[in-house]
């Protein structure tokens, strides 16, 4: 097996050749004049698996270019498999068609990078991993979420409370709390349609003199996980952490979630960021040992 890191997620990409102590081929890349992108694959895959490493969070049409054109280029080599692993994988959460003449983007990609010689994509907290058995490759949706948890664990939080957003994300503190041991609960949002405002539900949560860690999957303009946080405080916890998968941090989202009063906001490098505290590397070495 071979790792070839994107232009987006070098590091990621050393880290995981490192884990699995495999050959990494180096991806060039530079810009032409015009802003298009120039790949060339810096080593021999001749009937080799191969796997893309390489995120697509923005700008990720940029990102997916670049991704497509690491796949055919491996394809041109001869390599004999080509996996597509992207942490944060761009356009999936339009995960079907809501309203009559709308691209069903997430399957577009899909077709796209098949078309490109992808034959397996490997995803991290896939916003809907349930649209993901529909398409014509297989799509495996993995977990970080355990890796955060032993994150908060090295931080002396064990027995803290895991909070997440909506019933669905409840599998999410769920799964935290198996590690974290101080049970799990969640709280309902509601986005506005036409404004696109988020609602926090103010459930009471048990949660007085207790360290809460809040899960998403996304933190991007922080007003959801800001409200939650906001909520966890007028409610007694001693301390309140902030965790999420793909840190898509605008610029002023830390302050917002630290101001509503978190004292951290931890995030992985499935978005290369300054709260990227933790490594999904593991997770994907695990996943592709097996
Ligand atoms: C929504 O479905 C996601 O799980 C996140 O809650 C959302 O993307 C966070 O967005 P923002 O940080 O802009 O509130």
């Amino acid at each position: 097996m071979i790792i070839l890191p994107g232009p987006a997620s070098q590091e990621l990409g050393n880290r995981l050749a490192s884990l699995l102590q495999t050959r990494l081929v180096p991806v060039f890349h530079r810009k032409f004049p015009d802003g298009e992108n120039y790949i060339r694959l810096e080593g021999d895959l001749r009937d080799e698996t191969v796997v893309l490493v390489q995120t697509t969070s923005p700008p990720q049409d940029e990102r997916m270019m670049q991704l497509f054109l690491m796949a055919d280029a491996a394809r041109e080599q001869g390599a004999r498999a080509i996996i597509a692993a992207i942490p944060y994988f761009a356009y999936s959460r339009q995960d079907k068609i809501f309203l009559t003449g709308e691209a069903f983007s997430a399957k577009t990609m899909v077709a796209l990078l098949r078309g490109c010689g992808v034959r397996k994509i490997i995803t991290v907290n896939c916003h809907n991993p349930h649209a993901l058995k529909s398409f014509d490759i297989p799509v495996q949706d993995v977990s970080a979420i355990p890796l955060l948890a032993e994150y908060f664990m090295d931080q002396n939080c064990e027995g803290a409370v895991s909070l997440s957003m909506g019933k669905k994300g409840s599998s999410t503190a769920e799964e935290a709390a198996s590690i974290l041991k101080g049970g799990y609960d969640y709280v309902m949002t509601r986005r506005n349609p036409r404004t696109g405002a988020v609602t926090v539900e103010k459930k009471p949560l048990n949660v007085k003199n207790r360290k809460v860690i809040v899960f998403d999957d996304i933190i991007s303009s922080g007003g959801t996980m800001a409200q939650t946080v906001s909520h966890v405080a007028n409610q007694g916890a001693e301390k309140i952490y902030a965790a999420c998968v793909h840190p898509i941090l605008s610029p002023e989202a830390r302050t917002r979630i630290i101001e509503s009063g978190a004292a951290e906001v931890v995030g992985t490098d499935s978005v290369p960021s300054f709260v990227s505290a933790v490594s999904v590397a593991p997770v994907l070495a695990h996943t592709l040992h097996r």
